[in-house]
This record gives structure tokens, sequence and C-alpha cells, in this order.
């Protein structure tokens, strides 16, 4: 399994409007949809990674720590898209970076990602990031081309590997020490208390 890592630099568009589009911070009530909407697009088929690695965590953490990098697009009040970011300070380098960005079937290409991204962008270069990174399975065509026609550039390989643990020595040690115990344990009948004599 390999990742693209792309990236951007200081090149950003102006503004774009969509009637019934309202891009805004993501508030408590988000929570459960964005999550559910993840659910929806990172699926375990297309990509087996960002599947992995979604779950109600990365909503919560995020809404938490950096809730001003959260960003929902709703269309007629009906959540349409998220953007989850992040800013990294290293040296005097300060970069932003696109954790997770999804846009609800029904709302494709209607321009809500572009949105979403020049919205966290904004927000970024506030906040002093000069630079902007972003990730995606390789075999994800649609937001390979996304980031590329937003100006993420010079794509790098990056190799993701897995091991199946059911398979480790050390699990199949605790499976046998498991059924070892189980062998060994005794089912006793509980003893009845005696009824004192009166
Ligand atoms: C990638 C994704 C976020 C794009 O959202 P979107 O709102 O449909 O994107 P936009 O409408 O802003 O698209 C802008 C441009 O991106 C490219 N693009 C977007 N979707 C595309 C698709 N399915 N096929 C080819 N190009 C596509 C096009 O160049 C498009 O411009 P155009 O419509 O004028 O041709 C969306 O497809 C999605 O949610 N995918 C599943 C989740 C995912 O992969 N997230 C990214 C990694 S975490």
């Amino acid at each position: 399994m390999t990742y693209i890592f792309m990236s951007i630099e200081n090149s950003f568009d102006n503004e774009r409007s969509d009637a019934g589009l309202t891009v805004r911070e993501m508030e408590i009530d988000d929570l459960a949809g964005v999550f559910h909407l993840g659910e929806l697009l990172f699926t375990s088929d297309l990509y087996p990674y960002i599947y992995r690695t979604w779950d109600e965590w990365e909503v919560i953490g995020s809404y938490n720590t950096e809730p001003d990098y959260c960003l929902v697009a709703e269309v007629d009040e009906q959540l349409a898209g998220f953007i989850l970011g992040t800013i990294i300070s290293k040296g005097t380098l300060v970069y932003g970076y696109i954790t997770w960005l999804g846009v609800s079937p029904s709302f494709q290409r209607r321009g809500i990602a572009d949105q979403l991204v020049d919205r966290l962008v904004e927000r970024l270069i506030n906040d002093g990031a000069r630079f902007m990174m972003a990730d995606t399975d390789p075999e994800n065509a649609p937001a390979v081309k996304f980031f590329d026609r937003k100006g993420f550039h010079d794509a790098r390989r990056h190799i993701f590997l897995s091991m199946d643990l059911s398979q480790h020595e050390y699990y199949g040690k605790l499976i046998a020490y498991e059924r070892e115990k189980a062998d060994r344990k005794v089912w006793k009948r509980p003893r009845l208390r005696p009824t004192p004599k009166t």
C-alpha cells in the first residue's frame, strides 16, 4: 500500500461563492454527522488504510484540540462535506496539513471541497502557515486530481506496511496460555451454607 503526499506553496484561489452553500466551523452537533459521512466515504474496499484510521476519535480529537481547523459545508442546512486540518511548527517553518476531507456523494463536483480547502488555507495562512500538505491513496483518482488542480504538487510516494498479528509468535503463545487456563479450570458447584441449628 502506498500513499502520496502533496504540497502547495502560497498559491491560493480567491473566494468562490456558491448559492446555498455555507462553510462554517464545526459545532458539537455536527460530530456524529461528520463521523458517519467519513464512514460512508472511506470504505475498506476502496481505501483500506484510510478506512482503518478513520474513527470517531479523529473527529472528536480534532474538534477538541484544533476547532479552528474543523470546518463543515452545508447546503440548505444539510451536511455536504467537512475538512479537518492541523498546523505543525517545525523550527522556523509552519506547515498546514489537511488531515481529512470529504464531500457527500450527492454533493460532489459542485466545488464544495474547493471551498472547504480555501477556507481552511486562509485560516492557516493567518496563523502563520507558509506551506501546505495533504495526502491520499494514489488509487484515489478524484482526490489526486482534486489536489493537483488545487495546486498541490511535488507528489511523493510513501509506503504503508501492515502485519497480521494473529500470525505473531506472541499472539500464538497467548492463545495457547488461555486455552491451557480454560482446560485447567474446573467448575465447582458452590457450597451450600449449612443452616444454623436452633
Ligand atoms: C475528493 C473529494 C473531496 C472532492 O470533492 P468535491 O467537492 O467533489 O470536489 P470539487 O467539486 O471541489 O472538485 C474540484 C475539482 O477536483 C477534481 N475532481 C473532483 N472530483 C473528481 C472526480 N470524481 N473525478 C475526477 N476529478 C475530480 C476536478 O478537477 C474538479 O473540477 P471540475 O468539477 O471543474 O472538473 C470527494 O470526491 C470526496 O469526498 N472523496 C472521498 C473522500 C476522499 O477521498 N477524501 C480525500 C482524502 S482524505
